[in-house]
């Protein structure tokens, strides 16, 4: 045992196989278990299941499972059920993390577990390739969840010497409510997870062109939408798909990643040195782990793409996998992005990933080796992270995979913020943020404000809205701006000063989810800075009925002899709301918002005074 680690050994009790079990202990109430089996004899051996860990929870009948499912465009949905004897499995088959579940649970106590008080077990697995959580409980009433790498189709070689590492399981409890796990988790993800920790910076605000755009991205749009960003207070220009070889639709170009001649004729430097004229650092989408059958990289390695041999290669979006697994690959993909970084002038990538894994040959290895692709692919994927950030240290990415589809402990190690979903819907996205928020912490959920018929719901929602959902998280803005009005402008320079401001307290603050927007006309989230100096609340009103008013929203994490300056976005939303407030009335009784009628929002920061 050294500090806060403690190793176990384990021998198998015939053959010469160790098993080391790791359990370390962070300051903020968490706890990592995983392990590394050994194979010290001189035969291979053959792993066929390995998990990081169990949980064992006391024994008792009111058990209700928290987890999040979803699939593409409607990801983070929060589910919550009581658990019986018997097992419930949640997992990836699909080769990443996935839209359709992810990686987190949280166990309450039904009728004593709330959003503020009661029991939670939690944990949380550093994985990006399939995995599987059960939980089960046994005729005792005892309950169990075991997690780790998914035993689908799943084998691993050991040979003499050799050993397998599992991914981290993290777990924790808190006996203060779903809300206080949430927060264990966000301040946890700051420290010691992501590449900024322990203390983070603020995220920019973005200015992303594929909603504006889409594949016709050239250098006259693309400075076009720049400059009308950079009047907005945008920090970070970025250029999402169709800037690379032969892309000008989803069905040709992924993986020859060399500008586009037509579009940028002088290379991308005359758009990024504009970009920074115009005050803003410089970020580009890229889509390294896949290809085009109609791409020049295709044409010249078939054998790359994840295939089973005389077999069918099924696509999905027109593209299929590499096969990260390959150390030709490996450093194909590194090589590229490498020359790309070092090239130009860029401050961020935005990584995306969208398709599942269908076919998982791997052909180029002996039979047996050929499904040690589900470790070493994603341990390849993190290692080009790591070297890449390596060598540019100022680099940063965002992990986007389609909206949602690769966000867990593992990829955030070398990840800074992520894409929660493609839903930019500003209705759909409050559910969305809010069941992101229960596993990851809001400063890494990039929240575009777009165009009001961008969403699924083709609704009419007003920018201010639209704004106030988007602060919520890491502001950005992808509406194409060609077309936003005088008014329309003006507004969003107003609300992203705003953001600005409270920006440090919604993203390194603690959160509060007050009122959940889950089938409800109503919700509400409160930050609260880390050193309690201030707070901002949001408000919305999805669509009001029998002209109720707006309930009081108290507020959460103040101190009650504190006294507190009100400062609202927009004083005719909060017209009753004194100047100066202690903490015990603003928490006690609360704020009145004044909204009305359908998509109504509101926001004010607090300062503490004395
Ligand atoms: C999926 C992403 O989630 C979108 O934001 C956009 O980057 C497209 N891919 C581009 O192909």
């Amino acid at each position: 045992m050294t500090g806060d680690e403690l190793e176990i050994t384990m021998k198998d009790i015939l053959a010469p196989v160790y098993v080391r079990l790791y359990y370390h202990v962070w300051p903020q109430g968490v706890l990592g278990r995983w392990s590394k089996i050994e194979n010290r004899g001189k035969e291979t051996i053959v792993v066929e299941q390995a998990e990081s860990a169990t949980w064992n929870l006391p024994p008792r009948s009111s058990y209700e499972l928290s987890s999040l499912t979803g699939r593409w465009a409607t990801e983070w949905q929060l589910q919550t059920e009581a658990l019986h004897p018997g097992a419930k499995v949640l997992e990836s088959r699909r080769g990443s993390t996935s839209h359709q579940a992810n990686p987190w649970f949280a166990i309450g106590s039904k009728g004593e577990t709330t959003e503020t008080a009661g029991p939670v077990w939690f944990g949380e697995l550093g994985w990006s390739g399939s995995w599987r959580f059960t939980v089960e409980q046994t005729a005792s009433e005892r309950v169990r969840i075991t997690g780790g790498t998914n035993p689908f189709d799943f084998s691993y070689p050991l040979a003499g010497g050799a050993a397998l590492e599992t991914p981290r399981f993290y777990g924790g409890y808190t006996s203060k409510g779903q809300g206080e796990a949430s927060r264990i988790l966000h301040r946890f993800q700051k420290a010691e997870i992501l590449p900024q920790r322990p203390t983070p910076k603020v995220r920019p605000v973005i200015f992303n062109s594929w909603e504006a755009t889409e594949f016709a991205v050239d250098e006259k749009s693309q400075v076009a939408l720049a400059e009308k960003a950079a009047k907005l207070g945008v920090e970070r220009m970025v250029i999402d798909d169709g800037w690379f070889g032969q892309r000008n639709s989803d069905f040709a170009g992924l993986g020859d990643w060399t500008v586009n001649a037509k579009k940028f004729p002088n290379g991308l430097k005359p758009m990024i040195d504009k970009v920074h004229a115009l005050g803003m650092d410089f970020g580009i989408w890229v889509e390294p782990e896949m290809v085009n059958p109609d791409s020049d990289l295709y044409r010249k390695h078939p054998e790359w793409a994840m295939n089973f041999p005389g077999r069918p290669r099924s696509e999905s979006r027109n593209q299929l996998l590499l096969n990260l697994a390959r150390e030709d690959v490996r450093q194909y993909v590194f090589n590229f992005l490498d020359k790309l970084v070092s090239e130009n002038d860029i401050a961020f990538l935005k990584w995306d990933y969208n398709r599942n894994w269908s076919e998982p040959g791997w052909d180029a290895v002996p039979l047996d080796q050929q499904k040690e692709i589900y470790v070493k692919f994603v341990d390849n994927l993190y290692g080009i992270l790591a070297d890449l950030r390596a060598k540019h240290p100022k680099l940063e990415i965002e992990s986007c995979s389609g909206g949602g589809g690769r966000v867990d402990l593992g990829i955030l190690r070398y990840t800074d913020e992520v894409w929660p979903s493609d839903n930019t819907d500003a209705l759909d996205r409050l559910v969305i943020q809010d069941g992101f928020t229960r596993a990851y912490s809001p400063n890494l959920m990039m929240a575009w404000v777009t165009d009001v018929q961008s969403g699924p719901g083709h609704r009419f929602i007003p920018l201010s809205f639209r704004f106030l959902v988007a602060m919520s998280g890491s502001l950005g803005i992808g509406g194409d701006l060609n077309k936003w009005s005088a008014e329309d402008m003006t507004l969003a320079k107003e609300y992203t000063a705003f953001y600005k401001q409270v920006r440090p307290t919604v993203q390194l603050g603690e959160l509060h989810r007050l009122m959940a927007p889950e089938g409800s006309e109503t919700s509400a989230v409160q930050y609260v800075s880390a050193d309690g100096k201030a707070a901002v609340v949001f408000a919305y009103l999805h669509s009001q009925h029998y002209w109720r008013p707006f309930p009081m929203v108290r507020l959460e994490g103040l101190s009650p002899t504190a006294m507190y300056r009100v400062v609202p976005l927009d004083a005719k939303k909060v017209p009753g709301v004194a100047m100066e407030v202690n903490g015990s009335q603003l928490m006690g009784e609360g704020i009145q918002f004044n909204l009305r009628g359908d998509y109504d929002a509101a926001a004010v920061r607090l300062e503490r005074i004395r």
